[in-house]
């Protein structure tokens, strides 16, 4: 029996490099290995307020990306976070089974929170709940994704082993499955923060075209120093340079020594190709994929069925060891 794998990523914004490098890719290169399930969170995108045509439109978007960087929807399901309903039943459980304490310490509400003050919604605050239930309903083992979401499924294990205490063997207990390289990749702007969905000028989003992929690292932002070295006190450069490793498959002693005695430019440019042309196919396939947007409708509609009877089974377990109903 192979493990169960589930990731999700909000259809807020243009995905971008490092959504690819830190997720995406590892679903990818690792889809066989594991019984997958990759998920559109809608639910979680409608804790910040949204424009709903704009959201009906990336969820759309989304999945078709999955779809285009290689996730091969015969053998992974691709489905939609509100097309189940047991995703938004199981959360309100477990936000009746979480201390407040714990979801007070996650530092992703801190940071989000802190941006928006007093119209901070209170979904916000139990985000991590739902991103557990999404977890726990289908027994996954691993969940693949970047660095910022270590503490969510460490609140995740923690919510399914207070349960299982509780009421019960119910939940099997995930663990993270986080990459060495490339787990978080830096704003090219500000390269001491993290790449981001809401910062567009710091990102290399999937679908920028080629020019504007140019500008982006041409512009990004490095040190007065002229060495290309992997020095992680040098957070731009230490930054370009891991995305160049990822995507060109190289070394680092290989990578400098390809670099030694040349100026920041150069290094830029040979950068800006290798993107460039990494994206180049996986942005055909997206073309392609949405030029027949009924397939898409049919591989979400058809997934959902797939997966909701586990689902299902899942949450009426947990409602009998509850007593409810
Ligand atoms: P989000 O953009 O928050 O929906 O994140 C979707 C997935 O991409 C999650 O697994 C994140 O951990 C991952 N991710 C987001 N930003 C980065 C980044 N800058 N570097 C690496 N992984 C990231
Ligand atoms: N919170 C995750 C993020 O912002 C997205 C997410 C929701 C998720 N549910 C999940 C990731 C379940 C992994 C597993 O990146």
């Amino acid at each position: 029996m192979r493990k169960r794998a589930f990731s999700g990523i909000q259809p807020t914004g243009n995905l971008h490099i490092g959504n690819y490098l830190g997720a995406i890719r590892q679903w990818v290169e690792r889809q066989a290995e594991f019984d997958n399930i990759f998920c559109v969170v809608d639910l979680h995108a409608i804790t910040v307020p949204q424009d709903p045509a704009e959201l009906h439109e990336a969820t759309r978007q989304v999945a078709a990306l999955y779809v285009a960087c290689g996730i091969d929807p015969r053998q992974s399901v691709v489905c939609v976070q509100s097309h189940i309903s047991a995703h938004a039943e199981l959360a309100w459980i477990l936000n009746c089974v979480a201390p407040m304490g714990w979801l007070g310490r996650m530092t992703q509400f801190k940071e989000k929170s802190a941006k928006q003050r007093e119209t901070v919604s209170a979904g916000l605050f139990v985000y991590p709940a739902l991103m557990a239930a999404d977890i726990l309903l289908y027994h996954t083992d691993v969940v693949p994704v970047g660095e910022d979401q270590r503490q969510h499924v460490e609140l995740t294990r923690d919510l399914a082993i207070r349960f299982n205490q509780l009421f019960g063997e119910v939940f099997t207990v995930p663990e993270a499955l986080i990459r060495e390289t490339g787990a978080r990749i830096m704003s090219l702007a500000e390269p001491t923060k993290k790449m981001s969905k809401s910062e567009p000028a710091g990102s290399i989003a999937l679908l920028d075209p080629p020019d504007t992929i140019r500008r982006k690292i041409a512009r990004a932002k490095t040190d007065p120093l002229t060495t290309i070295e992997f020095d992680e006190s040098r957070p731009g450069i230490y930054n370009l340079l891991t995305i160049y490793e990822l995507l060109s498959g190289q070394d680092r002693p290989t990578i400098e020594a390809r670099f030694q005695g040349k100026g920041y430019a150069e290094f830029k440019r040979e950068l800006a190709d290798l993107v460039v042309e990494a994206l180049r196919p996986m942005q055909e396939r997206y073309a392609e994929i949405r030029r027949d947007p009924a397939s898409i409708e049919a591989v979400l509609r058809d997934s959902a069925d797939r997966i909701r009877p586990t689902a299902e089974r899942t949450l009426s377990e947990v409602k009998v060891r509850m007593g409810l109903g």
